[in-house]
């Protein structure tokens, strides 16, 4: 059962004014080991806000944030990252230019010593990459063909991969399929259920109720900036979940 793992998770009251404008008001949320969290809401109701504050990209106006039941302050998301959070932005920011071995690594390469200057050791990251995509079962040709050569659904993968590749427990992903194919969005949905077997949590936005149904095991609804609805996913129903994005109960 999820309701007996462990809380990896857990923003208490959470609040984001930006000047004048409330964008969060006292939200909260809990994740569990291995568990899949979709968040729903409409546009503005303050789901990539909430994100930014989980991942330290935002630093909440008030409201306090647990890591495995430590409360920690982040400064940054480097601070998350080194908590085992990582968040994959809708933008996905890989660099085309650059092989996928590398934007897997990107910032964080294997190094080798040439007498005193530190060398990137590319053939460890391509083996290192293609053992990781292989492990999630991501088909690419080779690690170092371009990104700017693969699919928008390739991309997402790859984006994936990288939010996995060091042993992150917490994936943030904010409207993974959006721009997807439909062939697509199936393989990203698959690779969300295959990081949930690996005991990876995954917190997903998504306006898409297909997206929401294949992979969550709860669903979260956020209304003008609070907690409007929650439930398993079991006890709840699409038409519900379309009703509390519109705010009906
Ligand atoms: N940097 C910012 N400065 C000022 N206001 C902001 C900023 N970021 C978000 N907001 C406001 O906060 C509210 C929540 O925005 P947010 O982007 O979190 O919504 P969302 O739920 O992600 O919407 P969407 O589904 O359209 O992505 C909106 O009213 C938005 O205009
Ligand atoms: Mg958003």
């Amino acid at each position: 059962m999820l309701s007996s793992k462990n809380i990896v998770l857990e923003a208490k009251n959470i609040s984001k004014y930006f000047g004048t404008i409330t964008a969060l008001e006292n939200v909260n949320l809990t994740v569990r080991e291995g568990e899949c969290l979709g968040v729903v809401g409409d546009n503005g109701a303050g789901k990539s806000t909430f994100m930014k504050v989980l991942s330290g990209l935002y630093k909440p106006s008030s409201g306090s944030l647990f890591f495995n039941g430590n409360q920690e302050i982040l400064s940054s998301p480097k601070d998350s990252q080194n908590l085992g959070l990582e968040m994959v932005y809708q933008d996905l920011a890989l660099a085309g230019n650059l092989p996928i071995g590398e934007n897997i690594f990107l910032g964080r390469e294997p190094t080798k010593k040439f007498g005193f200057l530190n060398l990137l050791d590319y053939k460890k990251i391509k083996e290192l990459s293609e053992a990781h995509l292989d492990k999630l079962k991501i088909h690419v040709k080779s690690a170092e063909q371009k990104v700017e050569e693969l699919s928008g659904g390739q991309r997402q993968a790859i984006a994936i991969a990288r939010a996995t590749a060091f042993n992150s427990k917490i994936v943030i992903m904010d409207e993974p399929t959006a721009a997807l194919a439909i062939k697509e969005v199936g393989k990203v949905l698959d690779l969300i259920n295959s990081l949930k077997k690996m005991g990876v949590s995954v917190i997903i936005i998504s306006h898409r109720m297909d997206d929401i149904f294949a992979v969550s095991d709860r669903v979260m609804a956020l209304f003008q900036g609070t907690n409007f609805a929650e439930s398993e996913l079991s006890k709840t129903t699409r038409d519900e979940v379309i009703g509390w994005i519109m705010g009906k109960k």
